[in-house]
């Protein structure tokens, strides 16, 4: 369901919409460095607050590989190699990447098949990076430049306030 209800007060468009946000996730962050439970609340803080977003979540570093984190929306693949799909190839690349139109898009992993764009965002932790956040829309084109701005600071956030254990291969 589409959650336009939800939207916080967006006159000012969507900076306004992403510092609030970004003011939300600090204040329920708080002093908390959890990675899965801060993971937990920045998924389900995205998910509510973002208008038209079918999933909303994680994927951290294992080995040469991307699993699953806390995430918002249908189950999704567990296992995404590097340089696959959106995910693996923002990883790859260390890179944001803006997908207006899935479909058009090689190599896309679709989990939910509602997905009509994405951005994925890397985390990286002192220069590396150690996942990715990945959000979906059923909007084809739902994503722009001030989406991956705003989506950017909210990766940097959780990123800075949480603990990161030493990769264990799992
Ligand atoms: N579409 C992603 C896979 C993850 S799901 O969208 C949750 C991809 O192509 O990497």
């Amino acid at each position: 369901m589409l959650k336009n209800a939800e939207m916080p007060n967006t006159a000012g468009g969507k900076p306004d919409l992403y510092r609030q946000l970004t003011e939300s996730l600090v204040a329920v962050l708080g002093s908390e460095r959890n990675l899965v439970a801060n993971a937990a609340n920045t998924a389900s803080l995205l998910f509510m607050t973002l208008p038209d977003i079918n999933w909303a979540g994680f994927y951290f570093l294992r080995g040469d590989e991307l699993v699953l984190g806390p995430f918002q929306g249908k189950p999704a693949c567990v296992r995404i190699a590097i340089g696959n799909g959106v995910c693996g190839t923002a990883a790859e690349q260390a890179a944001s990447i803006l997908v207006a139109d899935v479909h058009a898009f090689p190599g896309h992993i679709a989990c939910d098949v509602a997905s009509a764009s994405e951005l994925v965002v890397p985390l990286i932790l002192d220069g590396e990076v150690r996942g990715v956040l990945d959000l979906d829309s059923p909007i084809p084109g739902r994503f722009d430049a001030a989406d991956q701005t705003g989506i950017e600071n909210v990766a940097a956030i959780f990123t800075r306030s949480s603990a990161w254990p030493e990769q264990a291969g799992d």
